[in-house]
């Protein structure tokens, strides 16, 4: 479904150049549900803007459902948009109309018309669990019930992408839980892919693959050893046992054979005080020794 390489994005002030991302590789399999996480300034909304056509990359190859995103006109920039994805803002203000009733804001960007258009929105109203709050205004709703808002519009146009840039940001424990079984849900039900970015750890900890952007660049791919049913399965069999780790962490290696040392590792004795470390290859395995070790 999406294909980064080598994605440069280079945003111009007036007098100073900032590099958001540099060289990132990333892969997205048709229906996956996963999410990104990464620090604050580390790229993440930049990588969603490129990969909803809200921004054009500086450089790289970008590819979503089989389209060149670099290639794109206005015109077809447009279409993209409005037919290949979806998106949710955690500030969903910049989708939402207060004044309207969750069924008019729903109806808005839908591009049938009459009764078919009506009888749409109150499909999607419906599958995300809100058939009971048409009429409402949505400055009567609670934040997740206009979250919940914010997604059916999102998928009005049925993408095939949604894309979601902290979509539980501003909800307590419980309702960023709800909405997050309603992503899995679309997920599963309608084989939407998912991308969600997080600063939620618990959040990603539900979802099968999580990426982790470091300085504008992949840098770790977490990969569930079991998928979350089973877990969940299991768990309740075991009456939720002690805390087991859910994800094995990888390093990512890019093609050009660069590798991000995972940050704390680099405060080991002996790598502080040189950048330069001697790679040996010893009986299929790299290490890596500290200049002054060096065998
Ligand atoms: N329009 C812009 N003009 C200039 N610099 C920008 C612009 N948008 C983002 N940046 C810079 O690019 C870098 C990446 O920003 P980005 O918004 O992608 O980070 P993020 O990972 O989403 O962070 P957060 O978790 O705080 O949302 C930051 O250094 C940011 O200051
Ligand atoms: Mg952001």
């Amino acid at each position: 479904m999406i294909r980064c390489e080598e994605l440069v994005k280079i945003y111009k002030t007036a007098d100073l150049e900032v590099v958001a991302l540099q060289g990132l590789d990333m892969r997205v399999e048709d229906g996956e549900l996963m999410a990104i996480i990464g620090n604050s300034g580390s790229g993440k909304s930049t990588l969603l803007n490129m990969l909803g056509g809200l921004d054009k990359p500086s450089a790289g190859k970008l590819f979503v459902d089989g389209k060149d995103l670099l290639a794109f006109g206005e015109k077809e920039l447009v279409k993209y948009k409005r037919e290949t994805v979806g998106f949710v803002w955690q500030n969903n203000a910049r989708n939402l109309i207060p004044y309207l009733t969750a069924l008019e804001n729903v109806e808005l960007p839908i591009l049938l018309k009459g009764r078919r258009r009506r009888a749409r929105a109150i499909e999607l109203l419906e599958a995300v669990g809100l058939g009971h709050r048409l009429r409402n205004k949505l400055s009567e709703l609670s934040g997740g019930e206009q979250q919940r808002v914010a997604i059916a519009i999102a998928l009005a146009n049925e993408p095939r992408l949604l894309l979601a840039d902290e979509p539980t940001g501003s909800l307590d424990t419980k309702t960023s839980d709800q909405v997050l079984d309603l992503f899995r849900n679309l997920n599963h039900t309608l084989g939407i892919t998912v991308v969600i970015v997080t600063h939620d750890p618990l959040l990603a900890r539900k979802v099968n693959r999580v990426v982790q952007i470091r300085d504008g660049k992949t840098s770790a791919e977490m990969i569930r050893r079991e998928s979350y049913a089973d877990e969940l399965a299991r768990l309740d069999a075991e009456h939720l046992q002690a805390e087991r780790q859910s994800h094995i962490e990888y390093a990512v290696l890019d093609k050009a054979g660069r590798l991000q040392i995972p940050a704390g590792y680099l405060d080991a004795e002996g790598f502080k005080d040189s950048n330069k470390v001697r790679v040996e290859l010893e009986e299929g395995r790299i290490i890596l020794y500290p200049q002054e070790m060096t065998p």
